[in-house]
């Protein structure tokens, strides 16, 4: 095995049509023989966002919590990531917007930004709705438990009503089968929008863990507040409110340690992260670590 990640070189003839969701420039592409399409991303200017998705990705894999593939990848020499898209076999992904503008009359699905109606309780009425089967339901809601702690080791502030969904294929006599869609769109973590000088100054000024408490998520805790909870708050306080859902969400983080996130993070090639970056994304997800085990739910 090679000691960093392979990179994709994407031809322009593979390119198959943009992506009008979310907020960043992107691109479908299919390689020439493959049946997969995948999804390249563009990072923000003077942002990591790309390998950001891939640390994401790899994160994910390593404490077994169900997630988009992603590579890192390059087009006309720009670097960004490609995520394989899960949308096969004639499902299609049901955004979190759609199902609980269908679930919840005063639901406003197209908000793009301070929809407090996003809480964490309304997902999960919604999700124990969408299901005739409790057992599907329940099945479900442990995974989206799964990956707010996933978002929580990672630092993710994105988890927006866009950012979660069902993945759903129509069967015979009007009926739908679904389950819940892998976790995807891990670009806004890792202190991914730092400059290397800001970096620098918060390991060294001990700030890492302010820095983690004080970015407000895409899940709110209840309606009136006017900003979400930090990822690792909302786990905090979703862990005590339901146990049942976290337990074993929590109980995956046995998986990981200080040693399995740098090899995660070394395999990144060299010019494509700096020192300060590799830095910080370790400082963090540690620091997240070790306040996620002191939670008993
Ligand atoms: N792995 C995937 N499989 C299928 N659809 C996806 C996948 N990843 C993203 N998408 C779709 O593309 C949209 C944009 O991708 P996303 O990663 O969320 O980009 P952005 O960072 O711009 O929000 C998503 O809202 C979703 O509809
Ligand atoms: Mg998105």
């Amino acid at each position: 095995m090679s000691e960093f990640y392979p990179i994709v070189t994407v031809e322009p003839e593979w390119v198959l049509e943009g992506e009008d969701m979310g907020s960043k420039e992107k691109f479908w592409y299919r390689e020439t023989g493959d049946t997969r399409n995948c999804l390249f991303k563009y990072p923000r200017r003077y942002t990591g966002e790309h390998w950001a998705e891939k640390i994401a990705a790899e994160v994910a894999a390593c404490l077994d919590i169900l997630h988009a593939r992603v590579e890192l990848a390059e087009f006309q020499n720009v670097h960004g990531s490609a995520t394989e898209s899960f949308a096969r076999r004639g499902r299609v992904l049901i955004h979190g917007n759609e199902i609980l503008g269908i679930m919840m009359s005063d639901y406003n699905p197209e908000m793009k930004f301070h929809q407090s109606a996003h809480t964490l309780g309304n997902i999960l009425a919604a999700l124990d709705n969408a299901f005739t089967n409790r057992e599907d339901a329940m099945r479900t809601k442990q995974l989206l438990a799964q990956y707010l702690v996933l978002d929580a080791v990672i630092g993710n502030t994105d988890r927006h009503h866009e950012n979660w969904g069902l993945l759903l294929r129509k069967l015979e006599g009007n009926k739908w089968d679904g389950f819940f869609a892998p976790s995807f769109d891990h670009a806004s973590s890792l202190g991914r929008e730092l400059r290397d000088e800001k970096r620098d100054r918060l390991m060294a000024e001990d700030r890492v863990g302010r820095y983690a408490e004080k970015g407000h998520g895409g899940i709110y805790w209840s309606v009136d507040e006017r900003r979400g909870p930090s990822p690792f708050e909302l786990v905090r306080r979703a862990s005590h409110a339901h146990p049942d859902l976290f337990q074993s969400a929590l109980a995956k983080l046995d998986r990981l340690d200080e040693g399995s996130l740098r090899r995660i993070i070394d395999r990144v090639p060299s010019d494509w992260m700096s020192p300060s970056a590799r830095k910080f994304a370790m400082a963090l997800m540690c620091y997240n670590l070790e306040q996620l085990r002191k939670l008993d739910p």
